[in-house]
This record gives C-alpha cells, sequence and structure tokens, in this order.
C-alpha cells in the first residue's frame, strides 16, 4: 500500500507501524482517515506520536471506526463515563490492567474490533511498556495437523473471570459468557487467526478438563512466541489503537511504585 496523505514506518514487518504527520485532535479528512484504517487493519496495532487529546477529541477520532463499546463493570471509568476508563498505577497499586496477554472483552458476543489508549503519565525511570502479539502469525505458524485438529472447536470465554472483584464493584448485571470459535476468521481482512486468551477462556467446550487445559497450554505458549511480537515505549502523548480481533496484548507492570496513567476507549465491531 503506498500513501499520500501519512507517513507509515513498520516497527517489525508482521505487527506495529508507527504514524506520522497527522494531528488526531483535529477533523481528519476521509482519505487521511482511509489510509488510517489500512494502516491499521494492515499492521494490527498503530501508533502516533505528540498527540494532544481531550476526551471528547479522543471518542471522535475513535468513532471513526465505529461506535464506542462500553467496558463491562470497569474499574476506573474516566467521569463516571463507562465508555472512557483511566488506566492507572501508582504507589498504592495492588494489581493493573492488563499484565497478561489477552486481548479485551472476549467475552462478548461480538468482541470489540479495537481499543485506543491515549498516554498521558509515564513512569520517570522508564518501564510501562506494552507488548503486542500478533494472532494472524500464531495461526499461520500452527503445523497443519494441528490446524486441522483445531479447526471446529470452541472455546468459552467467561467475563466472571475478569470483571468481579480487585476493586470492582458488585457488577450490576449479569457479565456475558460466550462460546467463541477457537479459529476465527477477521470479519474485515478474512485471515484466520488464532482465538483464545488467558484472561477470558475458561475451556474448550469439545475436549475433557485436563485436554483442555494441556492444549490451551501450549497455544498461549505459542501464541507468546518472541517472533510474533512488537513493543511499544510510550511518551505522554503517544496513542496506540490495537486491532483486538487478530492481536493480543501485555501490559508490562516493572515500573513499581512508579505513576503510569491514560485514557482508554474501546470502539465495538460493528
Ligand atoms: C490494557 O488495556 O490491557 C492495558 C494496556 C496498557 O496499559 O498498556
Amino acid at each position: 500500500m503506498t500513501y499520500q496523505t501519512i507517513e507509515v514506518r513498520k516497527v517489525t514487518p508482521r505487527i506495529g507501524a508507527e504514524i506520522f504527520g497527522v494531528d488526531l485532535s483535529r477533523e481528519l479528512s476521509n482519505r487521511q482517515f482511509d489510509e488510517i484504517r489500512t494502516a491499521f487493519l494492515e499492521n494490527q496495532v498503530i501508533f502516533f506520536r505528540d498527540q494532544t487529546l481531550s476526551i471528547e477529541q479522543q471518542k471522535a477520532f475513535g468513532r471513526r471506526f465505529g461506535p464506542l463499546h462500553k467496558v463491562p463493570n470497569p474499574r476506573r471509568p474516566v467521569n463516571g463515563d463507562p465508555e472512557v476508563i483511566a488506566i492507572f498505577a501508582d504507589e498504592n497499586s495492588k494489581a493493573v490492567s492488563g499484565d497478561i496477554w489477552h486481548s479485551d472483552t472476549t467475552s462478548d458476543p461480538n468482541p470489540p474490533l479495537g481499543s485506543m489508549l491515549y498516554m498521558l503519565e509515564v513512569p520517570e525511570h522508564g518501564g510501562g511498556d506494552t507488548m503486542f502479539a500478533s494472532m494472524y502469525h500464531a495461526y499461520e505458524t500452527l503445523s497443519d495437523s494441528m490446524k486441522s485438529f483445531l479447526e471446529g472447536l470452541t472455546a468459552i470465554h467467561d467475563g466472571a473471570r475478569v470483571y468481579v472483584g480487585k476493586g470492582r464493584p458488585a457488577p450490576a448485571t449479569p457479565l456475558p459468557q460466550t462460546e467463541h470459535p477457537v479459529i476465527r476468521v477477521h470479519r474485515e481482512t478474512g485471515r484466520k487467526v488464532l482465538f483464545v486468551n488467558k484472561l477470558f477462556t475458561s475451556h474448550i467446550v469439545q475436549l475433557s478438563p485436563n485436554e483442555s487445559e494441556g492444549v490451551l497450554e501450549m497455544l498461549y505458549r505459542h501464541a507468546a512466541s518472541p517472533e510474533f511480537q512488537c513493543r511499544f515505549k510510550w511518551q505522554v502523548g503517544s496513542v496506540g489503537m490495537w486491532d483486538n480481533r487478530c492481536a493480543h496484548h501485555y501490559a508490562v507492570w516493572d515500573y513499581f511504585p512508579q505513576r503510569r496513567f491514560g485514557h482508554r476507549i474501546t470502539i465495538s465491531d460493528a
């Protein structure tokens, strides 16, 4: 793809790209937005530097991709807005969001298109990177025998594994629980992805508990291969947006007791 209105520099050949020449606080032209969307679909996670965004500007950019999603029972909604959650840690934190390989809210019947994090504070002495892993490549590098074995299997993704406790209020409505194919097809690219993650997936339906645990452990080890990953070092004003349908992410909590703070929105897969 040749880009006319933005500059796209890949972070690795398989996943991740930095985008230059865009001010996200302004209304983007259709051409500029289409190119950003293409870069997003091609690279699975895109990054921007040196942005200054109000919550409304971040939400407006997010809405260009689709309607915003409300996280079930969020721990830290910003100003009570369920569409914006604070990603926050400091010297009092006992836990952080996302320090395990996962994709977001896969317990939903239609899991989100993606999430967008705008970083407002970074740890003073470094750390706090986010890692991303390509589930296209995780799928494509399985052996043919394993691909055939997994085709047709389904797994349960359970919101109760994630959205209960850890400082959250008691959930007001039942938490979602959904059965998804283990190998899922990305709605827009048509490519196959490995679609299980350690945070939400409880078990593979067609296997015994022992078999399911063993197969999932093997798949998680495979999915976390460094060869499918990129790693982003945040600065104040960085924006990262990941395609939740084909990328896993892992927020590295190596900076305790320092502070890290950002605003995250999530976009529905309409
Ligand atoms: C998350 O959304 O899982 C957290 C991402 C991060 O803190 O980098």
